[in-house]
């Protein structure tokens, strides 16, 4: 059975953990700082913080960019429902404003028509590994004082184009666009930790700070205490001696993770590279179909750098005459997985509920939803992988539409 995304983990990976286990430390030893800096290098950030999930980066990414009660925080409702729960854990309200039809990324008209005087953040999530339109996001926040978060969850490894500077390639993740960029090492992402998550930012005192909250907010750094050494008790301040100054968590990858994610960063462009093979074939194939629309791209350079993560396309099921679910079934029956990604994150109850968002608030996004499919896509697929779920796509045609 193909599911429509998996981790693929070599002989290398299995052994790199296996000499963490046999080592000191298995948590908050010093695979830590490497895997931080070979990610840093990597994605060309000045800092990276290890973090246990992606979600746990997007809250600290919250706390580091300050903000909290009475904010309104923007992004895209074709997400995982973390990048807007991040929003509610500091006490912000998280909004959303619809997407581009064609890249089912956050449309920056609509970031600028919805804009209000309490947005103070945008979170511009890079779906399937595209980016978002970040130059344009970029110019509308930051005209009003607003940070950028990115949500590169989705394109660990991956880059863009912008229309000024076509001769380069620019990070997800990491660019003069994005204040802080977040990552994601779920098992199905382009490159996996078990569970893991990263934040970026070229801003020293930002990476301190989640680095003191991925840690209770302990500091154990004498220069920062904020004890007098001359207090009668804790004046004494020898090795033992650590401070908690900020309300912190438990938000570190241990080791056994780094180990793995190191591993699993060498073979990143390996992975990327077949995950774009698959898609150009994928491509290929579908083009003829009048009642399949493959994902599209801003700019047609920028296949040689998404490192997709997704393949998303659109289905005509009234053309089709068959519902999701008997189409998804008929794969299945067929060895196929796929998934549907992602319900609009304004329609779920929780969200309807805390802050009355319903039907109609961002119809671009409900009509994606009304047609996604995310078919299998993941590095270990073979050719005959491929060409199976190409021959079983293209035979849900009707009879009646395969007659020339
Ligand atoms: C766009 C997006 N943001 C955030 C997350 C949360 O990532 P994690 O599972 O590492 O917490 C995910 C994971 O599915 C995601 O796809």
């Amino acid at each position: 059975m193909l599911s429509y995304g998996r981790q693929s983990i070599s002989e290398d990976d299995i052994a790199a953990i296996s000499a963490v286990l046999r080592s000191d430390f298995l948590t908050q030893g010093p695979l830590i700082a490497e895997f931080e800096r070979c990610f840093a290098e990597r994605v060309g950030a000045r800092h990276a913080v290890a973090v246990n999930s992606a979600t746990a980066a997007l809250h600290l990414a919250m706390r580091v960019a300050e903000i909290s009660v009475g904010d309104r925080v923007v992004t895209s409702p074709i997400t995982f429902l973390a990048s807007a729960n991040a929003v509610a854990y500091v006490g912000a309200i998280p909004d959303f404003c619809d997407i581009d039809p064609v890249t089912f990324t956050l449309d920056p008209r609509e970031l600028e028509r919805s804009w209000r005087d309490d947005t103070r953040a945008v979170v511009a999530v890079d779906y399937a590994g595209q980016s978002a339109d970040l130059p344009e996001i970029a110019r509308i926040a930051r005209a009003r004082g607003a940070v950028v978060i990115e949500d590169a969850c989705h394109g660990v490894g991956g880059s863009f184009h912008v229309a000024t500077r076509p001769d380069r390639a620019w990070s997800l993740g990491a660019n003069p666009w994005a204040d802080i960029g977040v990552f994601s090492f779920h098992p199905v992402k382009t490159m996996t930790t078990g569970e893991g998550g990263m934040l970026v930012t070229d801003r020293q005192d930002w990476a301190d700070l989640a680095r003191t909250l991925r840690s209770h907010g302990i500091t154990r750094d004498h220069a920062r205490f904020e004890t007098p050494t001359s207090d009668s008790l804790l004046g004494e301040q020898g090795p033992w001696f650590y401070e908690m100054q900020e309300l912190g968590f438990n938000y570190r990858l241990t080791d056994l993770q780094c180990a793995l994610g190191l591993s699993q960063l060498k073979r990143l462009d390996s992975f990327i590279a077949r995950r774009r093979d698959i898609v150009a074939a994928y491509n290929t194939a579908f083009s003829d179909l009048d009642w399949l629309r493959p994902p599209g791209l801003r700019a047609a350079v920028d296949a040689t750098t998404t490192s997709w993560h997704l393949y998303t396309v659109q289905l005509d099921f009234t053309a089709l005459g068959r519902t999701r679910t008997h189409v998804m079934d008929e794969l299945r029956e067929a060895g196929i997985g796929t998934q549907v990604l992602y319900i609009p994150v304004h329609l779920q109850p929780w969200y309807r509920r805390t802050y009355g968002y319903g039907p109609g608030k961002c119809p671009v996004a409900e009509a994606f939803y009304a047609c996604a499919l995310s078919l299998p896509l993941y590095p270990a697929m073979t050719d005959a992988d491929v060409a199976r779920v190409i021959a079983v796509v293209r035979a849900l045609a009707p009879v009646s539409l395969s007659i020339p």
